[in-house]
């Protein structure tokens, strides 16, 4: 399975193309669009969007509610492309055009301008903008659908908000954390994603005042799923390593810019013997560990532990409040324009990680077990499974 994403920010909208789904996978159009639904969620999102409620419609690959083998395509309208109309028509016609020239530090504007060779950032930012990301999540939505077949579960949430680290999550099982982030989205009336009600409501807070203040905020996404069997990926080749798809994955998610898995960075201080996941036997769970500092990866492959992963967002580069820059056209001095924005994305990017993980997940299980249609892909696994129980 692979996919190749099109569409720019403003434009007409979005398309996706899977090549390469199982057969007999039941998805619709209503589970999809719930899915893009999510990731436009999110405390302190900007204006886009109330405008933008998302409805995938699908395009082919699917027939009486199933994927038949052949590549999905799905278009994604955007509604907000009546007011551009003239700004990015794609006939060889100009509308009242005003043309970006300042470059946003940390955007692509810049070094985007420079490779293409457009002095009008607009040009770049369509394309760049995380908008693309609603088609990345309809790869998530089959992807998630794939998994959850095969009995696994993920969850994609914000650890991390301008600072504030939620508290006691680590160890916690996806439904511990789902009913967390259920209850501090309920307390303060705010999607946070967030699982810990006592600093919700400071990071709730710290968002009001970057947005008072014309500023942006950023923090850490983690992706958990349950327990995965154990040799999915390879140790073999390096660019068959599972773990290292999945940092490309989530790296080339939109601001992120860092990933960890389990114990990660704070491994790098440690000893070996306080960092290792201890191996142990028992009749009833085989081999097993009681701790995931490995994040559930060692040598490239699934451990047989659950997936723990944590991503980096950096804050939203368009500040309101402006920052130093360079009008490229008088080579002057100049402070940064300000476009409808987002103020903090960590929510939304929590959803889209959880896609991108989902879909790097649901590919090498499926190439790995073999098989092109869902129910011997199924009874593959399930099989996969009982012979590393059984080890
Ligand atoms: C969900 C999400 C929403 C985003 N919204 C904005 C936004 O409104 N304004 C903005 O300047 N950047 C936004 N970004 C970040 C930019 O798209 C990103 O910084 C830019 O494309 C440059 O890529 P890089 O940060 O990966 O280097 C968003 C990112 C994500 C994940």
């Amino acid at each position: 399975m692979r996919y190749l994403t099109a569409g720019e920010s403003h434009g007409k909208g979005l398309v996706i193309i899977i090549d390469g789904p199982p057969s007999g996978l039941k998805i619709t159009e209503e589970e999809i669009t719930a899915y893009v639904a999510e990731r436009q969620k999110g405390y302190g999102r900007g204006g886009r969007q109330k405008i933008e409620r998302d409805r995938a419609e699908i395009i082919s690959g699917v027939r009486f509610g199933k994927t038949i083998g052949s590549p999905v395509a799905v278009v994604i309208k955007n509604r907000d492309y009546v007011n551009w109309e003239g700004m990015m028509s794609v006939c060889p016609v100009r509308g009242n055009v005003i043309e970006l020239n300042v470059p946003r530090p940390g955007h692509a504007d810049l070094p985007g301008g420079i490779k293409y060779g457009h002095r009008d950032f607009r040009n770049v930012l369509e394309r760049a903008s995380a908008r693309e990301t609603a088609a990345r999540v309809v790869a998530g939505a089959i992807a998630k659908k794939i998994l959850s077949e095969m009995g696994i579960d993920i969850l994609g949430y914000s650890a991390a908000i301008g600072g504030i680290k939620a508290k006691d999550h680590e160890g916690l099982s996806i439904d511990a954390v789902r009913k967390r982030i259920k209850d501090t989205d309920a307390k303060y009336g705010a999607d946070l994603r967030y699982p810990d009600l006592k600093t919700a409501g400071v990071v709730k807070n710290r968002i009001d005042e970057a947005l008072k203040e014309g500023d942006t905020l950023g923090g850490i996404v983690r992706v958990i799923t349950t327990k995965i069997a154990p040799g999915i990926g390879d140790y073999t080749q390096w660019d068959r390593k599972l773990d290292a798809k999945i940092a490309a994955a989530l790296m080339s998610i939109q601001a992120v810019k860092g990933v960890e898995f389990g114990a990660g960075f704070s491994c790098a201080a440690l000893k070996g013997s306080a960092v290792h996941d201890r191996i142990y036997y028992s009749q009833k769970e085989r081999h097993h560990r009681l701790t995931n500092n490995a994040g559930g990866f060692e040598g490239g492959m699934t451990n047989g532990e659950p997936v723990s992963v944590m991503a980096a967002v950096k804050p939203i580069s368009t500040v309101k409040k402006g920052m130093d820059s360079v009008d490229v056209n008088t080579r002057k001095k100049t402070r940064t324009v300000y476009e409808r924005s987002d103020v903090c994305a960590v929510p939304a990017a929590s959803i889209i990680a959880e896609a991108v993980v989902a879909f790097e997940l649901a590919r090498e299980i499926c190439a790995s077990v073999g098989g092109s249609e869902m129910g011997r892909i199924k009874a593959n696994y399930r099989n996969y499974l009982k012979q590393a129980k059984s080890y």
